[in-house]
């Protein structure tokens, strides 16, 4: 009798400790939450762009620039958290989900800079444009952030995957390009968006989340992206669609696989 009990009393808690362990209970996150996810992930992303943007040595000469690759890496690092604070107004998570997906861009981010600073980062242009040539050997901020979402997507072991993309009109690389999803909401609801509006949308799909954020041009953009006389808009882009200071730039983007991002 004893013996029974106790048998069939190791025989539960070793199916609860199976449940628990084969996170059967798992929770989904909720729509805020995932919006909240994306949104964070593309923070930290374009903060990463921001330690680039904001450094012309690192753009124009990256090979010597990140000569002492460690230590380069770690004020990028540093300057990148800074840049997400603001951003944000929160600290960088370190812990649970969100922590597994910031290290994972980390170690994107230090990839693509190693490879920058050894000189073995592909940065001649390869696209059937010659006028992009102009720009070779540098370390564009948009290729920078190309790279490192590349390197992100193929390890990224919770279900993200992070994009940078724009309209089908302004698309300077064929690589970029929108999807239909994307290429959607962006001729429909956020090219024509007035200066500096627009805001990011957020879809359930099922099985996964799908996250939009807009950029616009700022004044540093203008000078290639811009189409007055002078700046090389009209000669990158595959449109004549005109762009100023506050248009609609592109699009970060942020797919959740939900059966592999549970709480
Ligand atoms: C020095 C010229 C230059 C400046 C400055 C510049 N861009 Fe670009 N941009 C390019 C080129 C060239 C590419 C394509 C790079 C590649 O993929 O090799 C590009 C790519 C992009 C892309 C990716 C989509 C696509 O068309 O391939 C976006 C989005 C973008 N730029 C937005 C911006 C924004 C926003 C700014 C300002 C914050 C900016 N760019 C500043 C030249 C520039």
């Amino acid at each position: 009798m004893y013996f029974k009990t106790s048998l069939s009393l190791i025989i539960a808690f070793i199916l609860c400790a199976g449940i628990s362990t084969g996170n059967i209970n798992a929770e989904e996150y909720s729509q805020d939450e995932l919006k909240n996810i994306s949104f964070n992930v593309t923070a930290l992303f374009r903060a990463y762009r921001k330690t680039i943007s904001s450094n012309k040595e690192a753009i124009h000469k990256p090979k010597k620039y990140f000569e002492n690759v460690e230590g380069r890496l770690g004020i990028m690092h540093k300057n990148a958290k800074q840049h997400y604070r603001v951003m944000t107004k929160k600290s960088l998570k370190e812990d649970g989900i969100e922590g597994k997906i910031v290290k994972d861009l980390q170690k994107a981010v230090d990839k693509i800079i190693r490879l920058a600073a050894s000189g073995k980062l592909g940065l001649a242009w390869k696209g059937k444009n010659d006028y992009v040539k102009k720009w070779d050997g540098k370390l564009l901020p948009a290729r920078f952030a190309a790279y490192v979402a590349e390197e992100f997507n193929k390890k990224s072991k919770e279900g993200v995957k992070i994009k940078l993309t724009t309209s089908k009109q302004l698309l300077v690389n064929e690589n970029n390009a929108p999807d239909e999803w994307e290429s959607k909401i962006i001729e429909d609801k956020l090219i024509s968006s007035k200066s500096y509006t627009g805001k990011p949308i957020g879809e359930d799909q099922g099985k996964s989340y799908r996250y939009i954020l807009p950029e616009f041009y700022a004044p540093s953009c203008i000078k290639c992206h811009g189409t007055n006389e002078g700046q090389d808009g009209l000669k990158i882009h595959p449109s004549k669609l005109k762009r100023k200071i506050g248009d609609f730039a592109g699009a970060i983007t942020i797919f959740l696989d939900k059966t592999k991002l549970k709480k």
